[in-house]
């Protein structure tokens, strides 16, 4: 079988995006990372791709008059590359029709806390904030909403006591690098079905 085509998205450090490049050098997850999107010039993620010989696009969101103009310019360049799904790793804008329409069901995000609860920016300070004894991490497929697509998979992470937001954080990212690659190759193996808001991860 053909490597899966895979475009991250990434606004960042990179460390999600590292963990899939990682996966695919170890023979880990049969994908090739065909184009890393980037909004942030100087991103850490930039360098991570250019070490890892991917192709960075880059692009400033404020010389475009919308999203939606920028996201066409995106939507060409993953079609000119035959991107069959698209990993978003930390990238922080909403997505819109533009890019979820064509791409639905073959789009993902992961997501710092155990959603529907915290979505949205600061999943972790959220969570901490909150005072949950229990949040984690989410992949879920991308709809028009904020985080709200249906979920593939979740990974419970417990908050300590006196865990700040940085030593949680680095137990959540822990658990974000493990998650992502595995559903990356669930994905290329086929094996994601999504009925309506239910995906599921045959056996
Ligand atoms: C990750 O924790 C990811 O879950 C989060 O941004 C971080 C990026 O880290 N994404 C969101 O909060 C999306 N709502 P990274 O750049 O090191 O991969």
């Amino acid at each position: 079988m053909a490597a899966l085509r895979i475009a991250v998205f990434a606004s960042g450090n990179g460390s999600n995006f590292q963990a899939i490049a990682d996966a695919v050098r170890e023979g880990k997850l049969d994908a090739s990372i065909e184009l890393l999107v980037c909004d942030k010039p100087g991103a850490p993620v930039t360098e991570r791709a250019q070490r890892e010989g991917v192709e960075t696009w880059l692009f400033t969101p404020k010389s475009y008059p919308s999203r939606e103009a920028y996201e066409a310019d995106i939507l060409a360049e993953l079609r000119r590359r035959n991107v069959e799904l698209v990993v978003l790793a930390g990238y922080m804008r909403i997505i819109t029709p533009v890019l979820v329409e064509p791409y639905y069901g073959r789009m993902i995000n992961i997501h710092p806390s155990l959603l529907p609860a915290f979505p949205g920016i600061g999943g972790i300070r959220q969570a901490l904030e909150y005072g949950v004894k229990i949040t984690g991490v989410t992949v879920h497929f991308v709809d028009g909403g904020m985080d709200t697509g249906p979920i593939i998979a979740q990974r419970a992470v417990e908050v300590l006591d006196g865990d700040t937001e940085e030593t949680l954080a680095e137990r959540i990212h822990k658990a974000e690098r493990e998650l992502l690659p595995h559903v990356v190759q669930f994905i290329a193996e086929g094996r994601v079905e999504l009925n309506g808001r239910h995906a599921s991860i045959r056996q």
